[in-house]
Order: C-alpha cells, then structure tokens, then sequence
C-alpha cells in the first residue's frame, strides 16, 4: 500500500508519498481501500504540529471512505465489497490515517453507506458537517428567527454551517475575502456576506442587525475573530468556538464581554462517540438526499500530491472541500 506520512513536523514539503506493508487485520478491524479522503484543517495544523505528542512517523487524515477487502468479525454488514464510510477520532489521531491506499480500523468506527451514496460526498461529511450540526443543534440550540454570524465563509466548518443554519430558518450573516467569494456564499444561504479584508465587520453586522447585535456566533477561524466575534454579538449572545485556523490564542476585553452578559461555548467533537457521529452523519445525508445541502467541492487531487492541496488552502484559495483520490487497485 502507500500513504502521505510525515517523520517531522513542518511545512507541506514534509509530506512523502511512501509505500509500506499493507496492514493485516487483526480479530474485529476491517482492512478497507480507500475511495476519497476529505481535506480537513486539522490535517494541515497536525502536519505542522499542533499536537506535538501524535507519533512520528505518521499518516495524515482524519476523513475517508472506502470499500470493505477484509474483515473477520461479528457484524454482518461489512462483507467485501461494501461502501463505507469511518467516522470517530481514532482515525487521524494516533490511528491510521486516510490519507492512504489502504485502511486497517476497529469496526465501531466503521459504517455502511447506503447504496445512492457519493462516496466523494460522504467523505466530506464526516468532522466539517458532522462538527457544524453538532454545534448548532446538540452543543447549543439555535432558533429559528434567529440570526447567525459566520466569519470565513470559505472553510469547510463555514460552508456546512451556512447551510444548516438557512435551511433551520436562522437568517445567516457571513464574512470572506473579495466579491467572488461573498457571492458563492450567498448562493449556499447566507443573506448577507461582508469582506473582512474590506469593511468593518462589527460595523457592517450592527447595520444588518438595526444596531443590536446578531444572536450567534459560529467561529472555526479563531485568533483575532474571537474578539470581532464578541463585537459583532448582542447583549447576552452566544459565541461558540469551534477552531484556530488562523490561531489558538483567543484574547478579548472581558471587562465588555462581562458587561454585556455574553457567552463562549466551547465545541469539541472529539469525545463523541462513533455511533453518536453516524447518527448526525444519517441525518446530514438525508438533508442532500433532500437538496436542501450540499458539499461544496474546491478541488480533486491526486492523493500523492497531497502537498499541493494543503499549499492552495494555506494560500486561502480554496473555497468548501478539497479531495483526495487514491490511485486505481492495481
Ligand atoms: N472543535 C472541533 O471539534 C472541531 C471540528 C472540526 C474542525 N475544527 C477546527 O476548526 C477550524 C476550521 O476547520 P476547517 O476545516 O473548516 O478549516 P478551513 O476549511 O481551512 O477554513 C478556514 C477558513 O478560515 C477563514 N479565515 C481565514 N482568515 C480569516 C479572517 N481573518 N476572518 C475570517 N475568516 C478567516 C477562511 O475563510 P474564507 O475562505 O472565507 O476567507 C478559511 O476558509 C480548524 O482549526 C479545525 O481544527 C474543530
């Protein structure tokens, strides 16, 4: 098999499209080829070394389908041949990675799509769309007539989460960078999508919001956006923090925050289990199934060329999914 490792952290040149054993199953793992891996964030910010204690060498990845080779267990519903997909933190961290030809992974986090199912689709679902359901509808409860900020339209938490929340009837404000931009972000469901690299965000979101405030925010940007956030929210909003694509040091002046009886709910999918995962996954495919969502895809990459899909996100390029496609079987 082969599969994009790293013996250190650092930059895209890190990553090394090497070929090694393929795994042997052990009593309950399934061995699978994998069909797509999704591009995540986090793959770039664990490549570079956000949690120095993940062994190294590594395999990068945390989102994949594939098609069941082996498994020797007591489930029935993971015969060779069937489309899967994997969903839980084992995966990309410390686990075996997706970005790989091939997969050996514990059966609970192993799940049978249904037959109509894009494997190229339901790779995209699992952290991003899995992360924003969670956040809006389990983590915290957001109302319909409520309204939404979501800074970054670009990133995959953003995307997902701009749809979610139109299609809940939450009017959804949004930020990116340049016209273009803002306009496919209309097109996914926002109302309202300002320039953060042009206008004054806090300034354009009182003006949308008659001067109060929007009721939520849903941030995965993190650094300074956690204060701009704040800024842009109503006395007694809710900012829930998600990520730290562009930092993991949140400061603010809580000196105001306190004053105007705001809250930040911090959102973390890691501990949810795999059966908790499917459940939302199930939920989010009968929402494309439906039309009502979709999955925005940036671009296709050659899966030895993943360097080149994590360089196009870091330049901010990318807008929704970039994904992974390993070579043909032999
Ligand atoms: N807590 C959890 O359980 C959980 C789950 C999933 C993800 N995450 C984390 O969430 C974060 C985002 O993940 P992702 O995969 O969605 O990342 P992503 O696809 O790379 O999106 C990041 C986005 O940040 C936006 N951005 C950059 N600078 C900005 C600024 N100054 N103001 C506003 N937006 C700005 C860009 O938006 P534009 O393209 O529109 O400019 C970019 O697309 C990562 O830190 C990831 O690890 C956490």
């Amino acid at each position: 098999m082969h599969a994009i490792r790293h013996h250190r952290f650092g930059d895209p040149d890190v990553l090394r499209w090497e070929q090694m054993p393929t795994p042997e199953p052990g009593p309950g793992e399934v061995l699978l080829r994998v069909e797509a891996a999704a591009v995540n964030r986090y793959d770039l910010l664990s490549r570079a070394g956000i949690n120095p204690r993940l062994p190294l060498p590594r395999t990068v990845g945390i989102d994949c389908t594939g098609t069941v080779e082996h498994y020797d267990g007591p489930r029935t519903d993971l015969a060779p041949g069937t489309s899967v997909v994997v969903l839980g933190d084992r995966l990309g961290n410390g686990g075996p990675g997706a970005y790989a030809t091939h997969v050996c992974i514990t059966a609970d986090e192993v799940f049978p799509l249904p037959l109509d199912t894009c494997d190229i689709t339901a790779a995209c679902l699992g952290i991003p769309y899995v992360t924003a359901y969670y956040a809006l509808f389990q983590r915290h409860h957001i109302r319909p007539g409520e309204t939404l900020l979501v800074p970054g339209a670009g990133g995959s938490v953003a995307t997902a989460a701009i749809q979610l929340a139109h299609h809940a009837g939450i009017r959804v404000l949004a930020t990116s960078h340049g016209p273009a931009r803002c306009s496919r972000a209309r097109r996914l469901g926002a109302d309202e999508c300002f320039d953060y690299r042009a206008d004054d965000i806090p300034a354009q979101v009182r003006k949308a919001t008659d001067g109060r405030g929007v009721d939520v925010v849903i941030n995965a940007v993190g650094g300074d956006t956690i204060a701009q956030g704040l800024q842009c929210l109503r006395d007694r909003g809710r900012l829930l923090a998600i990520g730290s694509a562009q930092g993991r040091q949140f400061a603010f002046d809580g000196f105001r925050f306190l004053l105007r009886e705001q809250q930040v709910i911090g959102v973390n999918v890691t501990p949810l289990t795999p059966t908790r995962r499917f459940a939302i996954f199930q939920k989010l495919l009968a929402l494309i199934q439906a039309g009502h969502i979709t999955v925005p895809i940036d671009h296709f990459q050659p899966m030895a060329q993943a360097a080149e899909a994590h360089r196009r996100i870091e330049s901010g390029a990318a807008f929704g999914k970039t994904v992974l496609i390993p070579p043909p079987a032999p």
